[in-house]
């Protein structure tokens, strides 16, 4: 007996399995936002001021994000250049960007050893006044009051290389003129300041497998329990995530029992500035881009493994605007050549990447 497919019904299966795969097509290209959207997470980038006026950059950056981050604005050389002059209007150009896209904005950073004007480290050698500190986070945090969903107070306040008993930075102006102390009054003042805002500690090299990111994961676990039981009002740990894919190898069992370190000191945590340096990866571009893409599939599915994590950012959105090409800041980072890091999801012409497609499987196919 054989069975003839009428015309229509081969017509109907013919139309259904064409939708089909339309609609696997159009999943597979769901956006970064609407995915973390969906799993009550947040995901997005850090941006420049001065990547505003590239639109078509921008509009990636509204397609895949639904949280921001200021990756200089906020800083004390850039929002408070003089004693008694601040500088917002670059930051609240972001700001307003995000908030007419509704997207969440994150603060960064309130108090780190870098990029402070002269005047500050001046002021301190006269004396060491925490309202120098304290002024400053008040007046930072007042200006963003109620539209902030979290800041980093304190940045890489760790560096065990430098021999401090508790691991702790010893070439900063901070801890040079307040002590350790210092972190705590940052904390204290900005509860104070903004007490709807979650409190971050962000540090570097917490991920990876190796002494000298286990001397830090140990120093920041310290100083995270100290802090706690002191009752310092800190939230969360963000953990900036700057891997490099072919300096550094990565465990996932490690990680995960680092994460878990921070879930039991009752904190949360942020993967808060992701990218993968690609430096003495190999010169074939699609083979650097599958393995980037390899490693960060493994590390997401880690750090998005759990109730305490509330998202992920990257640092910068495009190969065209990454720290890791920066001739200042990229110095460890970039090629030799001039070619520019493979590091985030998007490359210079705005197209996704095998990166994009892990984190997009990560936070989950819809
Ligand atoms: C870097 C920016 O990417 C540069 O553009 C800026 O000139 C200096 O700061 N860890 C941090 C970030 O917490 O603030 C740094 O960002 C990169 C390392």
């Amino acid at each position: 007996m054989t069975f003839l497919m009428s015309r229509r019904s081969f017509i109907s299966a013919a139309a259904a399995s064409v939708l089909a795969s339309v609609a696997r097509a159009e999943v597979a290209e769901t956006p970064l936002r609407v995915r973390a959207d969906k799993r009550d997470l947040l995901f997005g980038c850090a941006v420049q001021q001065d990547q505003l006026h590239d639109l078509p950059f921008m509009q990636a950056v509204a397609r895949e994000s639904n949280i921001l981050v200021h990756e200089t604005a906020l800083k004390w050389d850039d929002v408070h250049p003089e004693p008694d002059r601040y500088h917002f209007f670059d930051a609240d150009a972001i700001a307003v960007f995000a908030s007419q896209r509704n997207m969440k904005l994150r603060g960064h950073t309130l108090c780190w050893y870098a990029v402070n004007p002269p005047w500050v480290e001046a002021k301190l050698a006269e004396k060491a006044d925490e309202r120098i500190l304290t002024d400053h986070i008040e007046r930072v945090m007042g200006h963003y009051r109620g539209r902030m969903h979290s800041w980093d107070v304190v940045n890489e306040a760790l560096e065990p290389k430098e021999g401090h008993p508790e691991g702790l930075r010893k070439d900063s102006i901070w801890q040079k003129a307040f002590g350790t102390r210092y972190i705590e009054i940052a904390f204290h003042a900005a509860r104070q300041a903004d007490p709807n805002a979650l409190l971050f500690y962000n540090d570097y090299f917490l991920e990876m497998d190796s002494a000298e990111h286990s001397a830090r994961r140990a120093a920041l676990l310290r100083l995270c329990e100290t802090l706690r039981r002191k009752n310092v009002p800190i939230d969360a740990v963000g953990i900036q995530s700057h891997l490099q894919a072919y300096r550094q190898t990565y465990n996932e069992k490690i990680f995960a029992a680092f994460l878990s370190d921070i879930r039991s000191l009752g904190l949360k945590y942020m993967i808060t500035e992701y990218d993968v340096a690609d430096i003495d990866g190999p010169a074939d571009i699609n083979k650097r881009d599958a393995e980037l893409a390899s490693l960060t599939r493994r590390f997401m599915d880690v750090a998005l493994d759990s109730s305490s994590c509330l998202g992920v950012l990257t640092w910068g959105l495009s190969d065209r605007y990454s720290w890791l090409s920066d001739p200042i800041w990229g110095s460890d980072y970039r090629w030799p050549d001039g070619q520019l890091s493979r590091g985030l999801p998007l490359d210079w012409n705005l197209k996704r990447k095998p990166m994009w497609y892990a984190i997009a499987r990560a936070l989950g196919s819809y």
